[in-house]
């Protein structure tokens, strides 16, 4: 018998196990017609939005199975992924909700990528990384000895992007680390200023100011820069990194800006403190003068 059955006649038969509301006792009864409007308002509302925050039935089911098909879940949990939304099905397709046809190629289910098939399989959503390593040294021996976006992310325990995916345990597998170390330099100053300016950035969002407008900046430039890796080309990164540097330098000066506006207001502040107290002061003596 397959697994979608067992789940079915599973679910079916907790359906008619549950007791219904006519066993319930006459004194609560009161008390459950009040739970029942409260449920006939609210649940249309829990319905709306349920499907945004509800797991995919993918995750209910793979949770219970074996290690080599539960794995995934574990892993997944602490990706970018799931921090972002993009559950199992936004990767390998098929019908998040529906447990008896979640896997069914006519709801979209892709399964498993061959080797060869995932850039594509990733580049759907990640369309500029896709174009770059398609043209980089790297796609070009894709399924012959180049590596692809798993080898260095991962598939499911992918992880925020940095230069830390550079290191020699990764890169040394197939060539000589010395390549991996020159690109990684190159690229070394810029990242330092995107971490710079990051760190700034959610200093001023933590004491309140409106810095949605810069994240959105920042967001772009770093895409810009990070998404380069991928043509695996030192004299591209040293190129476009002046450019991306000069994009960095504009969200600096408005930082720059924020800290004299900063500044002056402690300033103001103080000297407003000062000049109560001088005020406090002057009154104290005069008082005592007519005393
Ligand atoms: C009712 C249980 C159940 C549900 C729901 C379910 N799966 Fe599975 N899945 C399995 C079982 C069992 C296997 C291993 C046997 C097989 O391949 O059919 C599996 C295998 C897989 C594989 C590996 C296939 C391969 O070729 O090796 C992938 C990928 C996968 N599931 C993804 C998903 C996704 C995505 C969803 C949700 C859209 C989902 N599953 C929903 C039970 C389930
Ligand atoms: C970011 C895309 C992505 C997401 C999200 C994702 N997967 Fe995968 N999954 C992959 C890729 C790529 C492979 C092939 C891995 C490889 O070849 O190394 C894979 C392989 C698998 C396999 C086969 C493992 C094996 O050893 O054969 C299963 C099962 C699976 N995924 C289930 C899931 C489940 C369940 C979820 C949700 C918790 C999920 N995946 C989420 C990309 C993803
Ligand atoms: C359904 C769309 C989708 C698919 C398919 C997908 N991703 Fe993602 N990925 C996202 C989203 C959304 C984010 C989070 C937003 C962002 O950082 O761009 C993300 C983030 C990432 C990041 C971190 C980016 C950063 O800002 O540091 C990496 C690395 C990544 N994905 C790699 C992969 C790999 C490898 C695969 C294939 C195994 C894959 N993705 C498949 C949508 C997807
Ligand atoms: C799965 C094997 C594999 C892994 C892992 C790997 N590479 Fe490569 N790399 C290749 C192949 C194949 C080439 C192209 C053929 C050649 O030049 O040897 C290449 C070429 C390069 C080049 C030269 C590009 C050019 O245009 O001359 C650089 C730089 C490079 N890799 C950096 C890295 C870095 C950095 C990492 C780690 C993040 C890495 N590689 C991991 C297989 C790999
Ligand atoms: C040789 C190793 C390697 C391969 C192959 C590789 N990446 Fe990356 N990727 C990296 C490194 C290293 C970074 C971070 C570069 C940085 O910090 O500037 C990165 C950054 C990223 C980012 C964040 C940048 C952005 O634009 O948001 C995404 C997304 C991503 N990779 C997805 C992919 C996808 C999809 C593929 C396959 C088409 C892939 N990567 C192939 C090593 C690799």
């Amino acid at each position: 018998m397959n697994v979608e059955k067992v789940f079915a006649t599973e679910a079916q038969r907790l359906r008619d196990k549950r007791p219904g509301i006519s066993s319930v006792p006459l004194c609560l009864r009161g008390l459950t017609s009040v739970l029942l409007f409260a449920l006939v308002v609210l649940l249309p509302l829990l319905a709306f939005a349920a499907p945004e925050n509800a797991e995919p039935v993918c995750i209910e089911c793979h949770s219970k199975l074996p290690e080599k098909y539960s794995q995934p879940v574990t892993l997944w949990r602490g990706s970018i992924h799931a921090e972002n939304g993009i559950f199992c099905n936004g990767c390998h397709g098929g019908d998040p909700k529906d447990a008896a046809n979640a896997m069914s190629p006519a709801r979209g289910f892709l399964g498993v990528p061959k080797e060869d098939a995932i850039p594509a399989f990733c580049g759907r959503c990640h369309v500029g990384v896709l174009k770059d390593y398609l043209n980089s040294a790297h796609g070009r021996k894709l399924a012959h000895g180049g590596p692809t976006c798993v080898t260095c992310h991962g598939s499911h325990q992918v992880v925020k992007a940095s230069l830390e995916l550079i290191n020699e345990k990764s890169c040394s597998r197939c060539h000589s680390y010395e390549r991996a170390k020159v690109i990684r330099a190159a690229m070394q100053e810029t990242e330092a200023l995107i971490v710079a300016i990051e760190s700034r950035i959610s200093g001023y969002k933590m004491t309140g100011t409106d810095t949605a407008k810069l994240e959105q900046e920042l967001f772009a430039v770093r895409n810009r820069f990070h998404t380069l890796f991928h043509n695996v080309n030192v004299e591209l990164v040293k190129q476009e990194s002046a450019g991306i540097q000069a994009d960095l330098k504009k969200i600096k000066v408005v930082l720059d800006r924020f800290d004299d506006s900063r500044q002056r207001r402690a300033i103001a502040g103080a000297v407003a403190v000062s000049v109560m107290l001088l005020i406090a002061l002057l009154l104290h003596l005069l008082r005592k003068t007519f005393d």
